[in-house]
């Protein structure tokens, strides 16, 4: 398929700077310094400093991140860890792996964690709290969640895999608990050519544990100081990020562009609920990530987009984590997320969408519905 307008378009970001991108590939190399090297430790300073945590360990992707941050949390066998199941798998696979439970609350109408429905979750056995500010938006009542998990002394690890950037009441996104997870996917945000991801947090003792996580359960030197595993970003996407980060916000701005052309074409269908536009003053600065509409008839407009053109997404499949057979989590009373996942469909959104390419996405859209 001849696509006009591509869900996602990896070579275009390659292109705008392949010279930048050739010369940095080749210092690396010429330098020889793989893993756990000078570009990695400038990457995670400025990375840190650009979410405003104290610390930034580079790690292989945003799972793993996940996955750590779970562990230096203490979170074991017999825990338990409330979360969405309206997120990307990888949030709660990491939960299976350490051998706790998942237990899901269901989602509020910023299709985020419904925060009023975490308290009653809880039980002696609960250890933390995975939020996952999904689309670009960080969940709502997030303050209140901290407060929460300070009185019942839980750890908070923020899944934002989809959030680099988004701030909520002047806050960032994975600095309000005990950590912060990121993706560096090539599609997100801040995406690098492969794989790679980053924890932030406050606390030093944390970061140092994750540190060491990464690499073996070693520390500076050759000694092994508790058990780990291979979970280290390479040199080369640290040094391709670095390069990236500085441009991110306007990378933002450009996406938030986009958001309001969609806000302002797409007013007014009685049979579509949009996102929230990108204002401020309802305290959250949405980054917008993805642009996820409801729509009634939803598989058939699917279709109608695809014949013409445009190649939307229904995110993964269609179906909250707890949907699938196979992982054995049924009998989650989730009505909200299973009714969202009926409807929910991804616009293309990335900042080198052209406008006259969003204005056709919205033409066919109005078209669709007459
Ligand atoms: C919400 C969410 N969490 C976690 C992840 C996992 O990130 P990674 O692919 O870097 O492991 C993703 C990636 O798509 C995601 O969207």
């Amino acid at each position: 398929m001849q696509w006009k307008v591509k869900f996602f378009d990896y070579p275009l970001q390659f292109n705008a700077h392949e010279e930048e991108y050739i010369e940095i590939i080749r210092g690396v190399l010429s330098r020889g310094a793989f893993i756990l090297g000078e570009d990695l430790e400038k990457f995670e300073g400025k990375f840190a400093e650009f979410v405003g945590s104290k610390f930034a360990v580079g790690v292989s992707c945003c799972t793993d991140a996940m996955l750590l941050s779970l562990y230096a949390a203490g979170v074991g066998p017999g825990d338990e860890v409330i979360s969405v199941s309206h997120t990307f798998v990888a949030t709660i696979e990491v939960i299976k792996f350490l051998g706790a439970k998942t237990v899901f609350v269901d989602i509020a109408d910023d299709h985020n964690m419904d925060v009023d429905l975490v308290e009653s979750a809880i039980t002696p056995r609960t250890k933390a709290i995975i939020p996952v500010h999904l689309n670009g938006r960080i969940c709502s009542k997030m303050d209140k969640l901290a407060a929460l998990a300070e009185k019942y002394n839980l750890a908070v690890i923020e899944d934002a895999a989809q959030a680099l950037g988004a701030t909520y009441r002047g806050k960032d996104a994975g600095t309000f608990g005990l950590s912060g997870c990121f993706s560096f996917y090539p599609a997100k945000l801040l995406g690098t050519f492969g794989d790679a991801g980053a924890v932030v947090t406050d606390d030093e003792a944390f970061a140092e544990k994750v540190r060491m996580l990464r690499n073996h359960g070693r520390g500076k030197g050759t000694d092994i100081n508790l058990w780990g595993l291979n979970c280290r970003m390479d040199n080369l996407h640290a040094a391709i990020l670095d390069f990236k980060l500085p441009g991110l916000g306007d990378r933002i701005k450009r996406r938030r562009e986009i958001a309001a052309s969609y806000h302002n074409g797409l007013s007014g269908i009685k049979e579509l609920r949009l996102p929230p536009p990108p204002v401020e003053d309802d305290g959250h600065y949405d980054v917008f990530q993805n642009y996820e509409i409801e729509a009634e008839r939803r598989d058939e407009l699917m279709s109608y987009l695809r014949e013409n053109g445009v190649e939307v997404v229904v995110q993964w499949g269609g179906k909250g984590v707890h949907q699938f057979k196979a992982l054995g989590l049924d009998g989650f009373n989730l009505p909200r997320t299973e009714f969202f996942f009926k409807k929910a469909l991804l616009l293309p959104l990335y900042p080198e969408l052209g406008d006259e390419q969003v204005l056709y996405v919205v033409q066919k859209i109005r078209e669709f519905y007459g």
